[in-house]
């Protein structure tokens, strides 16, 4: 497989295009439709429909990658922060897939965004732990050693000073508190001083959409590990997915009832 249809959910934004997988670059521009204001699985399946199906003759029934904010348990939601609640324990992975009636990938969001940099973009074939993080509506987070993803790491929930870390330091908070980049940095420094205690990763990867912005806040920060933009930018999520229906093929999970019907549901 060489081509494969990356989508991203996001808040705010369905978006897709099918994706060279050798080259990380789209075959086809890309196409957005507004995340539905009631964002159910099946609302937000219906507009997935609707981005396949504008991309009909390149994708024809092949597999897709599909991202969500969210972790994402052998095909199971466990817990959602920033889309509707009714995901929580839904087998998202086989309504998808019942519902579009293809193969279907589901991979967290910063996850996706952490494979497309690794492979892509800012830490490219890196040989040491990598952590991504998403500034955005949410802080997500992907942590990457040595080429393999560890999924499901939801840094933004870190509690840090009696807060869950999102709260205080992504973007979206920025914007809502009127934050100079000054000020927002402080906090970000916080965060991540913390979250490299934590894990003494080799490199930081910070994406999300105001990653364009890096050269006004990253020079606030006093690290020890080296912290850079990352690349892929608003195509991060999008190449991730397809990045991770290639894996998925490749390699199927014995532990998700849809690879393995011997498999019992995951427990959420
Ligand atoms: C979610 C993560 C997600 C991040 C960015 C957080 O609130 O828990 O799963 O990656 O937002 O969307």
């Amino acid at each position: 497989m060489n081509n494969i249809l990356g989508i991203d959910v996001g808040g705010s934004g369905i978006k897709g295009a099918p994706v060279d997988l050798k080259t990380g670059d789209f075959t086809a521009d890309r196409f957005r439709i507004p995340t539905p204001e009631k964002s159910t699985p099946k609302n937000v399946a219906a507009v997935i429909a609707e981005v396949i199906e504008h991309f009909a003759d390149e994708v024809g029934d092949g597999p897709i990658g599909l991202t969500i904010p969210a972790p994402v348990k052998h095909g199971v939601v466990p817990f959602i922060a920033n889309l509707h609640k009714s995901w929580v324990g839904v087998e998202a992975r086989k309504f998808f897939q019942d519902y579009l009636g293809r193969d279907v990938t589901l991979v967290n969001d910063a996850d996706a965004a952490g494979l497309a940099e690794v492979y892509f973009g800012a830490a490219k074939g890196h040989p040491g732990l990598v952590i991504l993080t998403t500034l955005g509506t949410g802080i997500g987070s992907a942590m990457i050693h040595r080429g393999v993803l560890v999924p499901n790491a939801e840094l933004g929930h870190l509690e840090i000073d009696g807060f869950d870390a999102e709260k205080r330091a992504a973007s979206s908070v920025k914007d809502k508190e009127g934050l100079t980049y000054e000020e927002w940095a402080q906090r970000l420094q916080r965060y991540y001083s913390h979250v490299e205690m934590l894990f003494s990763p080799d490199l930081f990867v910070v994406g999300g959409g105001v990653s364009k912005d890096a050269d006004q806040f990253m020079h606030f920060l006093d690290l020890k590990t080296p912290i850079v933009p990352a690349k892929m930018r608003n195509k991060a999520g999008i190449v991730g997915a397809a990045l991770a229906a290639q894996d998925a093929a490749d390699h199927p999970d014995p532990l998700d009832p849809v690879d393995n019907p011997k498999a019992s549901t995951p427990a959420v």
